[in-house]
């Protein structure tokens, strides 16, 4: 949830890491900071509140050095004071550390601390590590073995990147957390995530479980305390560049991520067939297909379900990550496990195919992030090839997600050809849908939303889940109320909350004209105002979005302008588009 950066090299690194926290910044956003060496020892400065506001009162530039680290925070353990923030450093003044997970036996480990006289200042779980650390090098063991130690006491997931005053040193470790390393000229990045360091390399080590990396002068070393021993892990060469991380002309990354889906949705119509001809054959074999995830992608998984029926007459059984282990007692060896994930990072989707494949199962997984631990874990996956989405909020992830599974729900019914081709030409309409004058169209309707509490939506088949998913994008960004229903549902009880002027969202396509027609005129009756979305005008509309008719394919289009009404509602009522109140873009704790 949180963001980790550290820098280890020739340059000056306050800037560097200035920087990686503003591109990190949206995996938490309640407060931030940065340590660094200097020839002076070490100087720490942290903050509550966003980082540049951090940075115009405490300059992170003031101090000079070549090794330094930073976070930003999404509050765990403790509330979110500056105390809480993180570096956090030992008694002695000398070990500081970044974290981004949870310690689950921190009050034993505190306990037991302060019986040896070690003061805690903050509430976190975290202030636990560095001083573990050091009560071990007070036993006369140096720091990465003081480092090892300490981890063998300390339960949980993390990722951690320490570093010591005296030693020149930066040591990181992962588990269960995300980590990886970039790898530049004489100097190294560690960082949560790729966009962190893209404008300085593109050359990465994606680290492997209980990896601790070992920096100094002499270059990097990793130890994993797994096999007890040091490993190689390869350089990879991503095909990310630093323009995609960047807002570029946009003042948020939320309407650069929109616009983006033209190009995203263009690239999948190129995915290798034997990509996703594989995959189809592995849900051919399978005895019982289930498809995971949460949030968005849960909704684009659920949409998937549908299209395996209609597309491909196949059932896939869907099951929100978090539920899933609960209904681990279907599974055998032959079943197979579909994960569906933008960052791959998710712990309850982890969890969910951590279950599965203690049943046996096989795991397949679609992701957007290449190394992630959702694809490290997973038997096969495909890369959604959807760019670094940067905006806590998912968009172009989820349409990517949407199209992979119709291509696969189309090779499944042996017509991927004619899959292929529609997909290659709805990107050519999502150019449309996104213009500038279908934004302005739909700024006029978000000025008569802007006040209003409580939102519903409602849409049948294909429809639903594109409502459902709707819905999440306007609570995550203008805080009103919306609540999605299948078409059918909303009379058996909700419909009691409809008064005089609650704005209601109807979708629609040709297929189920006739009765979600019917579903408005009972809203309208009860003096809704009636927002149609759809290919075809009806009185029953008080306002219109016309979205031409894609049959299969209508979720992606119709998705589109409910993306951009949401961000309009965003900042016609104050609020941060890119960085919702209380959300982290990589849900990492269960
Ligand atoms: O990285 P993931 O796709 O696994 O994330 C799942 C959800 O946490 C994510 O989709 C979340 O719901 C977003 N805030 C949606 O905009």
């Amino acid at each position: 949830m949180c963001g980790i950066i550290g820098y280890f090299g020739n340059r000056n690194a306050a800037p560097i890491i200035l920087e990686g926290l503003r591109r990190l910044e949206y995996r938490g956003y309640d407060s931030a900071g940065m340590a660094i060496i200097t020839n002076n020892g070490v100087k720490i400065k942290k903050d509550v509140g966003k980082v540049d506001e951090i940075h115009a009162r405490l300059n992170f530039l003031e101090h000079e050095g070549n090794i330094a680290i930073g976070h930003t925070r999404w509050a765990t353990h403790g509330g979110v004071t500056r105390e809480n923030a993180h570096p956090h450093i030992s008694n002695n003044g000398k070990i500081v550390i970044v974290h981004n997970g949870i310690i689950e036996n921190f009050q034993e480990q505190r306990k037991f601390l302060t019986s040896q006289g070690f003061k805690f200042y903050s509430q976190t779980d975290t202030e636990t590590i560095p001083n573990t650390i050091e009560y071990h090098m007070r036993r006369g063991y140096d720091f990465f073995e003081a480092v090892k130690r300490s981890l063998r006491h300390l339960d949980g997931q993390y990722a951690i990147v320490l570093i010591h005053e005296d030693e020149k040193k930066l040591v990181a470790v992962r588990k269960e957390a995300p980590l990886v390393i970039g790898v530049g000229e004489g100097e190294y990045f560690v960082a949560s995530d790729i966009p962190a360091f893209l404008e300085h390399t593109k050359n990465v080590i994606f680290l492997e479980e209980k990896d601790m990396v070992m920096i100094d002068k002499d270059g990097l070393k990793i130890f994993n305390l797994i096999k007890d021993s040091f490993v190689e892990r390869p350089i990879v060469s991503i095909d990310w560049n630093a323009e995609q991380a960047k807002k570029g002309e946009f003042d948020h990354f939320f309407m650069k991520e929109i616009v983006e889906q033209t190009e995203v949705i263009s690239r999948i119509a190129k995915l290798e067939d034997g990509l996703i001809k594989d995959i189809a054959d592995e849900i051919r074999k399978a005895k019982g297909t289930y498809i995971v995830a949460c949030g968005t992608a849960a909704h684009a998984s659920m949409h998937g379900v549908y299209l395996f029926s209609r597309i491909a007459k196949k059932h896939i059984n869907f099951c929100i990550a978090s539920e899933f282990p609960h209904f681990k007692h279907f599974l055998t060896p032959e079943s197979l496990v579909i994960a569906v994930s933008q960052s791959g990072e998710t712990a309850d989707t982890l969890a969910a195919i951590r279950a599965a494949k203690s049943a046996g199962a096989k795991v397949i997984s679609i992701t957007n992030v290449m190394g992630s631990t959702l694809m490290r874990e997973s038997d096969k996956s495909i890369l959604q090839r959807a760019g670094p989405e940067i905006c806590v909020v998912s968009t172009k992830a989820y349409t990517s997600q949407l199209a992979i599974l119709y291509l696969l729900a189309c090779e499944l019914a042996g017509k991927l050809d004619e899959g292929k081709e529609k997909i290659r030409e709805l990107g050519r309409y999502i150019y449309y849908l996104t213009s500038i004058n279908m934004r302005k169209y739909l700024k006029q309707l978000a000025e008569k939303l802007r006040y209003t509490e409580h939102l519903y939506l409602i849409g049948r088949g294909l429809q639903y889940p594109t409502a459902l998913e709707a819905a999440l994008k306007i609570k995550e960004v203008s805080y009103i109320h919306a609540e999605a229903y299948a078409g059918g549902e909303l009379k058996h009880g909700t419909i009691a909350l409809i008064e005089h002027g609650t704005p209601c969202i109807v979708f629609t396509s040709e297929e189920n004209e006739k009765e979600i027609i019917s579903n408005a005129m009972e809203l309208k009756a009860r003096g809704a105002y009636i927002i149609g979305v759809g290919p075809r005008n009806n009185d029953v509309f008080d306002f219109f979005i016309k979205v031409r008719e894609a049959g299969e394919l209508n979720s992606i289009c119709q998705i589109i302008p409910m993306q951009i009404l949401a961000y309009q509602l965003a900042i016609l009522r104050g609020c941060d588009p890119d960085k919702p109140r209380n959300l982290a873009k990589a849900v990492v704790v269960k």
